[in-house]
């Protein structure tokens, strides 16, 4: 069983040689992506020219859909880098993923927001209520300052043209609703919340990426700025601060200076990384990748997200796994009985085990493996047989799963240096403003103005043992940035971070329609 495990997990295997020809072909399809619409990085202009500083002030909104929750907050910007956030979390209903229509899930978020606000806002909800009553029509006699402005995190990849336009290019995470694709989310959402007459404008579109982004600038403002907010959860994308200039379509569409506040030279784009490298031309793909998007929803689809992300890695260990287990030579899971001259085992799954269903298995098992240091791996044995149907499995069995689950979370975290590798060595950050032969001294501090700062969040960086232990590992062997790079990047969760970007981007769109009207 040992040896079937390591060849297995040796399947996962993601060479220094590999991570290099990864990180060349990743700014590679940067650079494709900001040249050019339809690349496979879609590198998304996000018309979100200046990161915060942290003085910003006031009381706003945001929703978020795309992560593990649905999550409706308000967000208390105090101005000295602290806000206080109140929020309510609801999982979306499996059914209305993949509604029949647009309207079923835009109606459920609406009816959350009203809820919340219900709940945590009644005074200004009912002060709403009571002026609509008396003036008839929906804003009218309300003040613009009573109406909440919303930003709206919107985790999938959207053709933005303006703060808060933006169309869906396609469904990622499980997601299918076919005739939301190249609508306006944020009018699908607005007309929701009009029908329950809600005190609500939806101001600003974002990317959990770009709210990361912004977040992590508005918290820990660092003499260089943040460089990048990346997602490592349930999908993963990163968003960066791009030089203007560089992004050569936006003029190719002919968005003029009306469209973009060119100000800064600065744009951030949302790179929608999960989709790097579609065509595999240097992505590994094991049997078990193989299969897992042969028969998901969008096959050929987000493979760089497939190999790296919360939804998938549970499904890439169940499909290892299961190829074990029904290999009549590797007894996993199994008792052996002998008789003189046969061998035969009887299998200890249960028939309704969730290992013989696809997404069954849960991606927080291999947190739960891979971190096992309990005797005789204690926990993974029991988590076996309390959630997944299998009577008591071996230590052996136990330590089989837990060299696979841990190769797999380790490949994940290497793929994930790729990404970060890739931005840091495109946008030259790393060359600013000091030179690297500064900090050869290991003793030495890193100075704040050589730090490259990244924001990230996600449940797998949160919570998968030494995720970035494992980046950084990854990061050191990448030509270009090596040991003395890898000091000066500093990675930081921005927890819920998006809910807050979302609400310092609905201030910037509320300054900048004040300012113009
Ligand atoms: C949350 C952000 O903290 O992290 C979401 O608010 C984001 O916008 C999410 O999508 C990603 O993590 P997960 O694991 O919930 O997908
Ligand atoms: C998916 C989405 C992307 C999002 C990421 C993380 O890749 O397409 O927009 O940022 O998941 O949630």
């Amino acid at each position: 069983l040992a040896a079937a495990a390591e060849r297995v997990a040796a399947e996962f295997e993601y060479s220094a040689q590999d991570v290099n020809r990864g990180v060349q072909e990743f700014m590679r399809e940067m650079d494709e992506g900001l040249g050019k619409q339809g690349a496979t990085m879609s590198q998304i202009p996000t018309y979100v020219t200046a990161v915060p500083n942290g003085t910003e002030k006031g009381l706003y909104m945001a929703v978020d859909l795309g992560g593990t929750n649905f999550r409706v907050c308000s967000i208390q910007l105090h101005g000295n880098s602290t806000f206080s956030l109140t929020q309510s979390k609801v999982k979306i209903p499996q059914e209305l993923m993949v509604a029949k229509t647009s309207k079923e899930l835009f109606a459920f978020l609406a009816k959350q927001i009203e809820t919340f606000l219900k709940t945590h806002h009644n005074d200004h909800y009912v002060n709403h209520v009571e002026k609509r009553r008396r003036k008839g029509s929906l804003f009218e006699g309300t003040h613009d300052e009573e109406v909440f402005h919303l930003g709206f995190t919107f985790s999938f990849p959207v053709q933005q043209s303006g703060i808060n336009k933006g169309t869906l290019i396609r469904w990622t995470k499980g997601f299918d609703i076919k005739d939301t694709i190249g609508k306006d989310v944020c009018a699908l959402l607005q007309k929701e919340i009009d029908a329950l007459d809600l005190p609500v404008k939806v101001a600003a579109l974002v990317n959990d990426t770009v709210g990361t982004l912004m977040a992590r600038s508005y918290t820990s403002p660092g003499k260089t700025g943040t460089l990048l907010g990346a997602i490592f959860g349930t999908g993963t994308n990163g968003a960066y601060v791009e030089k203007l200039a560089r992004v050569t379509k936006l003029k190719k569409v002919g968005a003029g200076k009306q469209d973009v506040d060119d100000s800064t030279g600065e744009m951030i784009i949302n790179t929608e990384w999960g989709s790097f490298d579609n065509h595999l031309s240097v992505l590994p793909n094991t049997p078990y990748d193989k299969s897992l998007d042969a028969e998901s929803n969008n096959p050929g689809i987000q493979m760089f997200e497939k190999r790296v992300s919360g939804m998938f890695l549970g499904e890439i260990l169940r499909r290892a796994l299961v190829g074990l287990i029904k290999d009549p030579s590797v007894p996993l899971f199994s008792d052996e009985h002998s008789n003189q001259n046969d061998v035969h085992s009887t299998t200890n799954i249960h028939d309704n085990s969730p290992l013989w269903s696809q997404w069954a298995l849960d991606t927080s098992f291999l947190s739960i493996a891979s971190a096992d240091n309990t005797a005789g791996l204690k926990n993974t044995r029991q988590t076996l047989d309390s959630d997944y149907g299998v009577s008591a499995p071996s230590a052996e069995d136990a330590e089989a799963v837990r060299l696979i689950a841990s190769a797999v979370g380790k490949r994940a975290a290497r793929l994930s240096a790729v990404a970060i590798a890739a931005v840091i060595l495109s946008t030259g950050k790393l060359q600013h403003p000091t030179d690297i032969a500064t900090t050869n001294n290991a003793t030495l501090e890193v100075n704040e103005d050589e730090v490259v700062d990244v924001g990230v969040d996600g449940s797998l960086v949160e919570f998968y043992p030494n995720f970035e232990e494992f980046i950084r590992e990854a990061l050191r062997e990448v030509e270009g940035i090596g040991k003395e790079g890898e000091r000066r990047v500093r990675i930081g969760i921005a927890k819920d971070g998006s809910g807050v970007g979302a609400a310092l981007i609905a201030l910037v769109a509320d300054r900048a329609m004040r300012a113009s009207s």
